[in-house]
């Protein structure tokens, strides 16, 4: 990839994820010491999809980093939802169980909505239970999806402006584009949320002052779609059998914007850092 001279572009998503992760570190040792509290995940993970097991290796193994301790609850594919639920409120009940984290997607016979209900919301790790999200509507955000409040985190840590700002939000899904969509919305900026059925989404991209994609579409923006100094998180990957690719045309869109997140190493490592953060303000909250 050809991007040089263009470096001082690049939001180093692995740099951000290590000065998070020594954040929840050096909290989690200041819980342990004072309140004798060992923060603790579940994840559950239904079925055996190779790219979910992967994302659940990659949380457990951030857990070990921190000193989170996490169980790893995997379950055969033909999991009935009664199955699944009894796990769940089993989880619920553990006093040493402080986040839980159901890994989707779920196969096809589940509802991983009554499954994400089931969740304690003083538990849900990922901010996905619908009292989280309803909190989150109104402006109080308490536990939150972990991609949008990592991209928020970056916006900090880089020192751009939110308020007033205009941003587009690409693909508006419950993981990333609703969620991300109220967080700009509780910090004052004006946004658009397009999708799939988005006419002419050129029209909007181009007003964005920034760009989040999330459609799962490989390099769907292209340079000619964005304007100059815009900022840029692309949480696309579309893995094929030569690399993985963003949703975003990174080599040429790099030449316009004035921050941009690569894939791998841009939105994935913060996402999985936050959840961190998640869990130990799960532990921290529940006792
Ligand atoms: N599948 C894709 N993204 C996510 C996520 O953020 N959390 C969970 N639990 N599953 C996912």
């Amino acid at each position: 990839m050809s991007v040089e001279g263009y470096e001082s572009r690049i939001i180093d998503g692995k740099a951000l994820a290590r000065q998070i992760e020594d954040e929840v570190k050096s909290e989690l040792e200041a819980l342990e010491s004072g309140r004798g509290i060992t923060p603790g995940l579940a994840t559950i993970l239904v079925g055996d999809d190779p790219a979910s097991r992967m994302y659940v290796r990659i949380k457990h193994r951030a857990c070990e980093r921190v000193g989170i301790r996490a169980e790893d609850h995997i379950l055969p594919a033909e999991t009935s939802q009664e199955e699944l639920i009894s796990l769940i409120d089993s989880l619920n009940k553990n006093r040493d169980v402080h986040a839980i984290l159901l890994q989707l997607p779920l196969p096809k016979h589940l509802s991983p909505q009554e499954a994400m209900e089931a969740i304690a919301p003083e538990k849900d790790a990922d901010g996905f239970h619908p009292y989280n999200m309803g909190k989150l509507m109104i402006g109080d955000e308490g536990l939150v999806p972990c991609t949008p409040h990592g991209i928020i985190r970056a916006l900090e840590e880089y020192n751009v402006p939110v308020k007033g700002k205009n941003v587009v939000v690409v693909g508006h899904s419950n993981v990333v584009g609703k969620p991300m969509a109220a967080m700009f919305l509780n910090r004052n900026a004006t946004i658009s949320v397009c999708h799939v059925f988005t006419d002419d989404l050129k029209r909007y991209t181009l007003g964005a002052d920034i760009l989040v994609v999330a459609a799962g579409v490989k390099h769907l923006i292209k340079a000619d779609m964005i304007k100059e100094e815009a900022v840029i998180f692309d949480v696309g990957i579309t893995q094929e059998k030569d690399g993985v690719y963003g949703d975003v045309d990174f080599e040429n869109v790099i030449k316009k914007a004035s921050l941009i997140t690569p894939v791998p190493g841009g939105v994935g490592p913060v996402t999985v850092a936050m959840l961190m953060k998640h869990v130990l303000k799960c532990a921290e909250k529940n006792f």
